[in-house]
């Protein structure tokens, strides 16, 4: 795992960005793994900037989201689908028949979480997942607990997580209590990770995640198991953090950092 520390949160957008951008134009048919939230919208904005403004061509790539929710269809403005949508997919020329979420509405969540696990393997895995992480400590919807081999499945979601995402909802009532979420097990096959924290109310969990042990109570911290994992944060959440002189090291002399810095 390595730690990026960038002074503000549009710098650290700006880094992901880039490693996306080099990613999708060094290998036109990339399959990436997206999510969602807050964190995210900025980068996708970046993402859509680069399409208009430096021709970044999404033509050929194929998507995979980590999650969505359990009872919205796509058409409510706060489903995942329609996130991705809006945000992103509506803003790039993005083929709409390759980008994939799980169906939060099939009949069969069990057989819907199987296909969307076959789906990625007959996609060849991906290739870079992106990930945020939650205060909870979860990596998709991974809330605590959830195994570290775990697949894809239906979830439960926190008490935390419902009070931090229902504020996205116009009645917080409305938010659906479970979700669909490619498990930790899933997300660790993926062949790269470049995950994006920024703001100080992420900075305990991501101390926790980086620096402390690996546990199902924050599944974030199973990306210390990983070998391609790529932290990209800002100052503020950056805060707790303790080695960061090492990071900021890493950042400033590593040959393969030279393009970003
Ligand atoms: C959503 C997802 C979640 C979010 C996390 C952070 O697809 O994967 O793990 O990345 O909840 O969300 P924000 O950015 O809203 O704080």
């Amino acid at each position: 795992m390595e730690v990026i520390i960038r002074p503000t949160r549009e710098d650290a957008s700006w880094l992901v960005a880039r490693i996306i951008e080099r990613a999708v134009r060094s290998n036109p048919h990339i399959v990436l793994g997206l999510a969602t939230g807050r964190t995210m919208e900025r980068l996708y904005a970046m993402l859509a900037q680069l399409h208009k403004d430096e021709g970044l061509d999404f033509s050929l790539c194929q998507t995979f989201n980590l999650d969505e929710y359990v009872d919205l269809p796509p058409t409510d403005k706060n489903s995942y689908r329609f996130y991705m949508n809006q945000h992103l997919f509506s803003k790039v020329n993005i083929d709409f028949r390759n980008t994939y979420l799980p169906n939060g509405m099939a009949p069969d969540l069990e057989d819907e979480c199987e296909r969307y696990e076959a789906r990625i393997q007959a996609c060849g895995g991906i290739d870079l997942q992106l990930l945020g992480i939650g205060r909870s400590g979860h990596i998709g919807f991974n809330e605590p607990l959830s195994a570290l081999q775990s697949r894809t499945r239906k979830k439960a979601l926190t008490p935390l997580t419902i009070r931090e995402n229902s504020t996205q909802f116009d009645n917080p009532l409305r938010m659906p209590k479970r979700a669909i979420t490619m498990g930790v097990g899933t997300i660790l096959e993926c062949k790269r990770s470049v995950v994006l924290v920024t703001g100080k109310s992420k900075a305990a969990v991501l101390a926790k995640a980086v620096e402390g042990p690996i546990t199902s109570m924050v599944t974030a911290s199973a990306l210390q198991l990983y070998p391609r994992c790529t932290v990209v944060v800002d100052q503020d959440a950056a805060t707790e953090l303790e080695g960061t002189e090492y990071y900021h090291w890493i950042f400033e002399n590593e040959p393969e950092w030279e393009a970003y810095r």
